[in-house]
């Protein structure tokens, strides 16, 4: 996946959003607006929470170029059997999205996150009818 080396200040997209507790914050939030999302709480369920957040967390500091290293399971075989359609997938960044907005995370760092993890489709989107 693609990642965000500093820029010619030597600034990289993980600090410039506020570092750990930012990204841990959006990653709250966004795990609120997907379970208050209908089509998508079902598939939450029986998950463990509290680890999904820490390796999402650890995914997304990894795309802003932070320290962080994920250690989760490779993303295809995490979402594996799970039949995610496109319109899931939409929605999910959509979600990220919006609690990077509201989190003030500039444009820019916005568009460059939602470019690397688009990029992951192709390994969770199992379903390809909805
Ligand atoms: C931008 C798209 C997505 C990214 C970057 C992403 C990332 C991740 C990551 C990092 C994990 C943790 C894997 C682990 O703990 O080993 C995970 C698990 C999970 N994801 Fe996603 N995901 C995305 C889209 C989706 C969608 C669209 C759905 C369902 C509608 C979904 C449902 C789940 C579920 C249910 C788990 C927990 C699996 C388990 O613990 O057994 N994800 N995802």
């Amino acid at each position: 996946m693609t990642e965000h080396a500093p820029d010619t200040n030597g600034t990289s997209d993980y600090e410039r959003v506020g570092g750990n507790a930012a990204v841990s914050a959006v990653v709250t939030r966004f795990y609120e607006l997907v379970l208050d999302d209908p089509q998508l709480a079902p598939f939450f369920e029986s998950v463990d929470m509290p680890r999904l957040k820490r390796h999402q967390a650890l995914l997304i500091s990894q795309v802003l170029g932070g320290p962080a290293e994920y250690d989760g399971r490779e993303l295809r075989e995490a979402h594996a059997g799970m039949r995610i359609t496109p319109t899931h997938f939409e929605a999910v960044v959509k979600h990220l999205v919006a609690a990077l907005e509201e989190a003030g995370v500039e444009q820019d760092v916005i568009v460059r996150v939602g470019v690397a993890l688009g990029a992951t489709q192709e390994d969770i989107v199992t379903d390809s009818t909805g």
